[in-house]
């Protein structure tokens, strides 16, 4: 059988993809050219907690015509009251869609390798392309572009850098993070985003100094210091990132029209500074908000949408 395509990273599109996505949600969140996903129904297979992601998809499909049934960590059990393999051939027996939320990277990859439907990442331990793709539509929104602009992510190298700098490295975005040593993303990513960037016209780089990353930046993006799945990692975490928190004075030195991004939830007063999110330059909620639109491009790819 042939698995469906789903969307398991942001290297599952090329540049060309991601524009497409980009363009219909643009015209969705405008409300052209309305396409439905009437009678679809997809499950969301949560194993942590959400607000944007969960509801954001629930909505989407809620207005798109179609259904979403909800499975908390507890319900569902993946890889405890049930194997992934088996839990993805049941639940495809019902759904259109299975969009998954997990620890471990692999249970998404499992869920898509046994899934009849097509499966989309929610947020595993390695990426978040929805989020990913939704903070280039807020970009392209802000900036009115994407190619030859300058994201500084200053932060952990954790899954939501992960697939931000795959996505920069795709659309010809410059890309610099600042991380404490030991905690920037891995080789392997950066050589596959240093491929596409050869082919994008991309610059990365990955840097110790905050200050260095940010100069001139278009974008400044942080992301917290603990993820889900961390926590007993929180105070050595809190100890090492102590010294790189986003605050007005950092800011100051991107470029004059800078953006300031999170995916949210963010904690205030550590990677970001206590009251920085309401900054004339902060762009967080329309960050959220666009999660709607994106997703609702990303859901009519993936189930196929008719027109309205
Ligand atoms: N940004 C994001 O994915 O938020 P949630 O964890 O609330 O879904
Ligand atoms: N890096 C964070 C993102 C939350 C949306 C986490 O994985 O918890």
């Amino acid at each position: 059988m042939a698995i469906p395509a789903g969307l398991l990273s942001v290297a599952d599109l090329d540049a060309s993809g991601i524009q497409h996505l980009i363009n219909r949600a643009v015209s969705l969140k405008h409300g052209e050219a309305p396409l439905s996903l009437k009678g679809k129904v997809i499950a969301l297979v949560f194993e942590k907690p959400s607000l944007r992601t969960r509801v954001s998809f629930d909505v989407a499909m809620w207005q798109m015509g179609g259904h979403a049934v909800y499975l908390s960590p507890d319900e569902v059990g993946l890889g405890k009251r049930e194997k992934v393999s088996d839990a993805a051939r049941t639940l495809s027996r019902f759904v259109d869609g299975i969009v998954a939320r997990t620890f471990s990277h692999r249970t998404v990859e499992t869920l898509a390798e046994y899934s009849r439907v097509p499966v989309i990442n929610g947020l595993s331990d390695y990426e978040h392309p929805c989020q990913a793709l939704g903070d280039l539509l807020t970009i392209h929104e802000k900036r009115g572009a994407l190619k030859g602009l300058r994201l500084a992510y200053i932060g952990d190298g954790n899954n939501v850098a992960r697939s931000l700098l795959i996505a920069a490295s795709l659309v010809g975005m410059d890309f610099s993070i600042a991380s404490p040593p030991g905690y920037g993303l891995d080789e392997a990513t950066l050589r596959q985003a240093g491929a596409f960037a050869a082919g994008s016209g991309a610059r990365i780089s990955s840097v110790s100094d905050c200050r260095a990353a940010v100069k001139n930046a278009d974008i400044v993006y942080t992301d917290v210091w603990v993820s889900m799945g961390q926590e007993s990692e929180a105070e050595s975490r809190r100890r090492a990132f102590a010294s790189y928190q986003v605050d007005a004075g950092l800011l100051s030195l991107a470029g004059e029209d800078a953006i300031l991004m999170h995916p949210l939830p963010a904690h205030h007063g550590e990677e970001v500074a206590e009251g920085l999110l309401d900054h004339p330059r902060s762009v967080v909620f329309d960050q959220a908000e666009n999660r709607l639109h994106i997703q609702k491009a990303i859901l009519l790819k993936v189930l196929g949408g008719q027109a309205a």
